[in-house]
């Protein structure tokens, strides 16, 4: 495994392996089995797989979270020698943005609602570093998983303006064994938080299970209140959405699949989740 944290240094190992298929998996590091999945099945589909672990700070919107963020470099790189990445970019926030990023993206709606809405400014530092990504490794194939749902969606439309020419793989969101998705994150929360968590993943479960049954209100009452049924979780928001436009839907009339969104308080601690309903 080739370990670069120079552009300069990246561009020149992977020229030297240019005409192999190249599979992208960018991260922030704080390496889980959620990350291990996208680095696999990058690997099974590509010649030659390539993993950043770039804390962004564009796309913090509170500081605070950007300094907590957990950074484990030395484990994550054991992580991804077991998984089989071939080359992995570990740069430092000069090499990234020699120059401050001055560009404002515009995804429409899909920017603006849920994690756009309650985290200004977080979809502009993605696209901003995603796309800096993209032009120094050029992929073919770029692996993402559900458990962002709208990152993908706005990841998709960013390759769409920029017109590039790679394919955006879509992976499935990894739980522990209790329901919990897994994220970076998990490891800062209290025992009493953790303990409570699951509950995220069993109401999105239960309101699935009524989707289409009882009303779109209904449905997002049950599972608000089954969430805040654990008095140390907060629901942010809970979103029945379009999978496609991320519009709310207001009844189970539509033509597209329906996503169920939250992001709950934990304490300091913000989490995220996703599931099909219909
Ligand atoms: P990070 O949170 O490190 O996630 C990197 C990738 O791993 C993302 O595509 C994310 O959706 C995926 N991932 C995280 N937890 C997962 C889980 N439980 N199951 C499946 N996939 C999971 O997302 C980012 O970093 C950043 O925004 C980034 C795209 C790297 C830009 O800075």
């Amino acid at each position: 495994m080739e370990q670069f944290t120079t552009v300069e240094g990246l561009k020149a190992g992977l020229a030297s392996r240019r005409g192999s298929s190249v599979g992208f998996v960018p991260t922030m590091g704080a390496l889980h089995e959620g990350h291990v999945s996208l680095v696999k099945r990058a690997r099974a589909e590509n010649d030659t797989v390539v993993v950043s672990v770039f804390v962004n700070p564009t796309q913090f919107n509170d500081k605070e979270d950007l300094r907590n963020y957990p950074r484990t470099p030395e484990a994550d790189l054991e992580v991804l020698r077991a998984a089989g990445a071939d080359v992995v970019f570990m740069p430092s926030v000069e090499e990234v943005y020699p120059e401050p990023d001055m560009r404002v993206f515009d995804f429409g709606m899909l920017d603006k609602v849920m994690e756009g809405a309650t985290r200004p400014g977080h979809f502009n530092g993605v696209a901003q570093v995603v796309s800096r990504l993209f032009e120094f490794v050029k992929p073919d194939r770029a692996y993402f998983g559900e458990k962002d749902f709208q990152q993908i969606a706005v990841i998709k439309a960013l390759v769409k303006q920029l017109g590039l020419n790679l394919a955006i793989v879509e992976c499935p969101i990894v739980r522990e064994a209790d329901g919990l998705a897994l994220s970076s994150r998990n490891r800062l929360l209290t025992p009493q938080h953790r303990a409570a968590a699951p509950a995220i993943h069993t109401a999105l479960q239960e309101g699935a299970a009524q989707a289409g049954r009882r009303s779109v209100a209904d449905v997002c009452g049950a599972v608000t209140a089954r969430i805040e049924a654990e008095p140390l979780l907060k629901v942010i928001y809970f979103k029945l959405v379009d999978e496609d436009t991320l519009a709310e839907v207001s009844d189970w009339n539509g033509t597209g699949h329906v996503r169920g969104c939250v992001a709950v308080q934990a304490g300091d601690i913000r989490l995220i989740d996703n599931m099909r309903f219909l």
